[in-house]
């Protein structure tokens, strides 16, 4: 079987992602997307949120399977017997930081590899901290989340903006 992980954090998913999990699903026989638990960056959902959000937005794909995982990439690779690691480029930007982490991987495990996929131009501009910064601002997101996300992240910005005036009073 022809099994692929798809890394990341997803602090949330975007259309972005979700169109990398779509075309990603139609080369192999099963897809994990792999929620990192512990990202050096402070999310703005918890794992379980970002779990939850995938796997509403994933539940009509019935081979993309959605889990988190702590420590290195490659161990869980191997855990769960993926062969590939799947990550998507959006601009030549991304490309360095791409690079490095997947010849990184490499090292650590040779028999591992990693496939990109050039995101579609609808979705080149969006990334999850664009979303959030955008919806900070009370800004329409709509157009680089699903309906349900966009609920999700003004439901949490506003009740991470309700307790910081609580906490300011
Ligand atoms: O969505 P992101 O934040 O760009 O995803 C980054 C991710 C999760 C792919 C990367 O941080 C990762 O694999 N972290 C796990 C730790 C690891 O394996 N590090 C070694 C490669 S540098």
């Amino acid at each position: 079987m022809k099994q692929a992980i798809y890394p990341g954090s997803f602090d949330p998913v975007t259309l972005g992602h979700l169109d990398i999990i779509r075309r990603g699903s139609r080369v192999v026989d099963h897809l994990i997307v792999a929620v990192l638990v512990n990202s050096a960056k402070s999310p703005l959902f918890s794992v379980e949120e970002r779990v939850e959000m995938l796997r509403h937005e994933t539940a009509h794909m019935p081979n993309v399977e959605v889990q988190s995982f702590q420590g290195l990439l490659v161990d869980y690779a191997r855990m769960t017997g993926s062969a590939f690691i799947v990550r998507g480029l959006r601009a030549v930007t991304d490309f360095e930081y791409e690079l490095q982490i997947s010849q990184t991987n490499k090292m650590i495990a040779p028999e591992i590899d990693t496939v990109f996929f050039t995101t579609s131009l609808n979705y080149s501009y969006v990334s999850s901290s664009v979303v959030k910064e955008i919806a900070s601002y009370g800004g329409a997101i709509e157009k680089m989340v699903t309906p349900y996300v966009a609920e999700c992240v003004k439901t949490k910005i506003k009740m991470q903006m309700e307790e910081q005036s609580y906490e300011q009073h």
